[in-house]
């Protein structure tokens, strides 16, 4: 059930570079909310930016009546959520779109993948899957591979220490762990520790997450990957955010699946990856962040 509800700030922090953390009181979407769903939020009133922005549900906690969105500062509607103080009101619309399962194979181990602001849908997964894996007493098999471009990207270390999971860090400057792509170190870690998850989550740019998607085909590992696309409506109307996709009924049509609709989280095989990059759709910020 789609709901429009009407908002107050509860508290907003900088949590990281250009990182911020907001607390919304949402009593209504927090009851209906999934991990890996996402909400559309109108950050102003008025007609500047007119479109709502998409952003992933980083916590639910349906108790309180509270939901959380981790977002990065990237243009002018993060800037002007940004400004926004406690008690400031707003108008949001969720939850939309299919979300996270749990594992149905396991008990373990299980990967996650995070890019930069990809650990946004991800942290309450993690924690979830940590009280599932407690009683086994098998959390270290947990391997959460969490890439940014550099150190001060990174959400501080601590949300990770209570958790009891394994992560592995990595930046493309090698200010903190492996330095270079995520994936290369996943893909490493998994041939050398002989790693054979039964699932792979993952959210982050496009360009990772085709790499996600085709190391999780060539093992045969389940996937579902949160995937992000230009979006106008975030409601499946106006179709701007379609993605080239594969028909199994008819392998050689053209297809499309819907982020907001049918996804954001898909599976591996669902996608044509070798035609996304340069698909309008795409926005360049997937390629070259
Ligand atoms: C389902 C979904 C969930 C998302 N969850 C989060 C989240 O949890 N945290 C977070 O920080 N961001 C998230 N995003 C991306 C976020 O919506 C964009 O960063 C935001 O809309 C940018 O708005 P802006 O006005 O600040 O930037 P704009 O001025 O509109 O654009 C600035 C830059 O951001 C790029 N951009 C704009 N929209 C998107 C988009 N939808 N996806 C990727 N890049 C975009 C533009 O191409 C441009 O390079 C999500 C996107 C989708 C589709
Ligand atoms: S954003 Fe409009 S249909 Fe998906």
């Amino acid at each position: 059930m789609k709901i429009m509800e009407d908002v107050s700030v509860v508290s907003q922090e900088k949590v990281a570079f250009q990182t911020h953390l907001l607390r919304l009181s949402a009593g209504r979407i927090s009851r209906e909310a999934r991990l890996g769903q996402f909400l559309m939020v109108q950050v102003r009133d008025g007609t500047d930016p007119l479109l709502r922005r998409p952003f992933s549900f980083h916590r639910i906690d349906a108790e309180q009546g509270v939901v959380e969105i981790l977002y990065r500062v990237v243009g002018r509607g993060t800037w002007w959520l940004s400004q926004c103080d406690s008690g400031a009101r707003l108008r949001i619309i969720g939850p939309l779109g299919n979300g996270f399962q749990l594992p149905q194979c396991g008990p373990a181990p299980v990967v996650a993948v995070a890019g930069g602001i990809g650990i946004a849908p991800m942290m309450q997964l993690l924690e979830k899957l940590a009280q599932w894996l407690a009683p086994s007493g098998k959390t270290r098999e947990i391997h959460l591979f969490y890439g940014a471009r550099t150190a001060e990207e990174f959400i501080p270390g601590k949300a990770f220490d209570t958790l009891g999971i394994t992560v592995h860090w990595s930046t493309d400057d090698g200010s903190r762990g492996h330095e270079g792509f995520v994936t290369r170190l996943l893909e490493d870690t998994m041939r050398r520790e002989k790693i054979k998850p039964c699932v792979v989550y993952s959210c982050g740019p496009l360009a990772m997450q085709y790499h996600v998607a085709r190391w999780a085909l060539e093992n045969g590992v389940p996937s579902q990957l949160s995937l992000e696309s230009l979006m106008a409506c975030g409601l499946g109307a106006c179709l701007g955010c379609a993605l080239p996709a594969v028909n199994p009924a008819a392998p050689q049509e053209e297809h499309y699946l819907h982020v907001c609709k049918d996804g954001p989280v898909f599976k591996a095989e669902m996608i044509q990856w070798h035609k996304i990059q340069t698909h309008p759709a795409t926005p360049p910020i997937f390629l070259f962040s």
